[in-house]
């Protein structure tokens, strides 16, 4: 495992960003059964730490062991390629702090995971910027070494990568918006297809990536072709502002059902580290999951009841807290192995029992929202099972920054 030489500077940057975007998810679960505590805060209200959940999650946690991936695929493993990584590691950690500081100063464009406004604006694609230059610099320097196919995947991702940066400048600005569903304020059947079939790219690229051996099943055969299709269909379907009553936007988001078992033959036809495995596996359970539960989410009907509930808090969670979750520690385990079972089951099991508890939340919720609001007696049951339930992922999390360090 050569690219083990990456593993350790990336773990400790990424578990870092769970732990910390983790502790604000539990704080924020206690004001929501305690919110007299807030007074401790003064003016750093509910809303002022909510930005750095989110974004701390996404572009920390969930980002930055793709980074590690990425790292393994193109940089020269020895410590001169080390050293080039950790100074990109914390360019993108420095831009998450100074993003930290601005949202709690209120200063944030107000769209979620989008927040990056006035000052803070640049300096997430400034960091994208800085590790691009290290993962070109080390494609150039090692262009002899790559074989005439891998030189040219390679080329094109940096081509692809380039436009990332770019492109969030730009969805950062106020005045920029997607197409929206008119029947619900939310995304459009189109639009939910189109992030979730870029999700399988990256999840088809990871085993290449990650140099995984190749099982006895060819899926990487079949795979590309059938994604492929999916993206012709998501190229024919109307992509404007449109509704979730509408039969095609329906039967666009069906196609994801397709993706459930064929994700799974995919990944489990390598040959992963048995400490990758587990995860792998929590992953595919995730996947199946978030696939069939966010579809049901869009029909009439059901998408009505759950909106504006903890139903869609839930979903969040399982999809991110589960399956990129799972999917990232499947990444930090290829690299570098380790892990125990305890904390394998301490995140799903905590995990798990979050999803539920909001999911049940959710679909209580509707018609019952006074109660909510005055604190009933079973709201602050499930907000406070909810809590526990945090307690036990951020747990998990502050025992892998803990491996991570030594
Ligand atoms: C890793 C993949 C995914 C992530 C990270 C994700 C994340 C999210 C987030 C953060 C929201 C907003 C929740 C809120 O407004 O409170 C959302 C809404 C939604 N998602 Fe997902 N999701 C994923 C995959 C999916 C899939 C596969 C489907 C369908 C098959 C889906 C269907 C929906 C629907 C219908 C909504 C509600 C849109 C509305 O407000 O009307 N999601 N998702
Ligand atoms: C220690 C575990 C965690 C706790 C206690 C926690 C708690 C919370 C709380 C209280 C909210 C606000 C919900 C509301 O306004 O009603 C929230 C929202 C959210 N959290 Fe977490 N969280 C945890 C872990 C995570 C992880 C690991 C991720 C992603 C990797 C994540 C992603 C999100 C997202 C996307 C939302 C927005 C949901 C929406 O608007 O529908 N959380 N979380």
């Amino acid at each position: 495992m050569e690219a083990a030489v990456f593993s350790r500077p990336v773990e400790r940057h990424a578990f870092g960003w769970l732990v910390a975007a983790n502790a604000l998810g539990v704080w924020l679960a206690a004001l929501l059964l305690w919110p007299e505590l807030g007074r401790l805060t003064g003016p750093l209200g509910y809303g002022r730490w909510m930005p750095l959940h989110l974004n701390w999650q996404l572009y920390g946690w969930c980002s930055l062991p793709l980074v590690g991936a990425l790292a393994a695929w193109f940089v020269r493993p020895d410590a001169e390629g080390r050293w080039h990584l950790r100074l990109a590691l914390s360019a993108w950690s420095l831009a998450l702090a100074l993003g930290g500081a601005s949202w709690l100063a209120g200063v944030t464009s107000g769209k979620l995971f989008l927040d990056w406004h006035g000052w803070a604006r640049p300096l997430l694609p400034l960091a994208m910027l800085a590790l691009w230059a290290v993962l070109a610099l080390h494609a150039w320097w090692r262009r002899r070494e790559f074989s005439g196919g891998g030189l040219a995947l390679r080329v094109a991702l940096l081509l692809g990568l380039l436009a990332v940066p770019n492109l969030l400048f730009w969805a950062e600005g106020r005045e920029v918006y997607p197409a929206v569903n008119p029947d619900s304020g939310g995304a459009t059947g189109a639009s939910l297809l189109g992030s979730t079939l870029g999700i399988l790219v990256i999840f088809g690229l990871l085993p290449a990536m990650l140099r995984v051996p190749a099982g006895k099943v060819r899926a990487a055969r079949w795979f590309w072709p059938a994604l492929a299709l999916s993206w012709v269909a998501y190229a024919r379907v109307s992509h404007g502002d449109a509704s979730h009553h509408a039969p095609e936007q329906i039967a666009a988001l069906g196609l994801l059902l397709a993706w459930v078992p064929l994700l799974a033959v995919y990944l489990t036809g390598f040959g992963w580290h048995e400490s990758a495995r587990p995860w792998l596996h929590a992953a595919l359970a995730w996947w199946a999951l978030l696939v069939a539960t966010g579809f049901l989410t869009f029909l009439p009907g059901l998408s009505e009841a759950w909106k504006f509930t903890n139903a869609l808090v839930a979903h969040a969670h399982l999809a991110m807290a589960g399956l990129v979750t799972s999917i990232n520690l499947m990444v930090l385990r290829q690299l570098r192995g380790g892990g125990t079972r305890r904390g394998f089951w301490l995140w799903q099991g905590g995990c798990a029992v979050h999803v539920a508890v909001l999911l049940l939340a959710g679909t209580l919720e509707a018609g019952r929202e006074l109660e909510w609001y005055l604190r009933a007696g079973w709201t602050q049951a499930f907000y406070g099972v909810r809590l526990a339930a945090g307690v036990a992922m951020l747990t998990a999390s502050v025992q892998w920054w803990r491996e991570a360090r030594v």
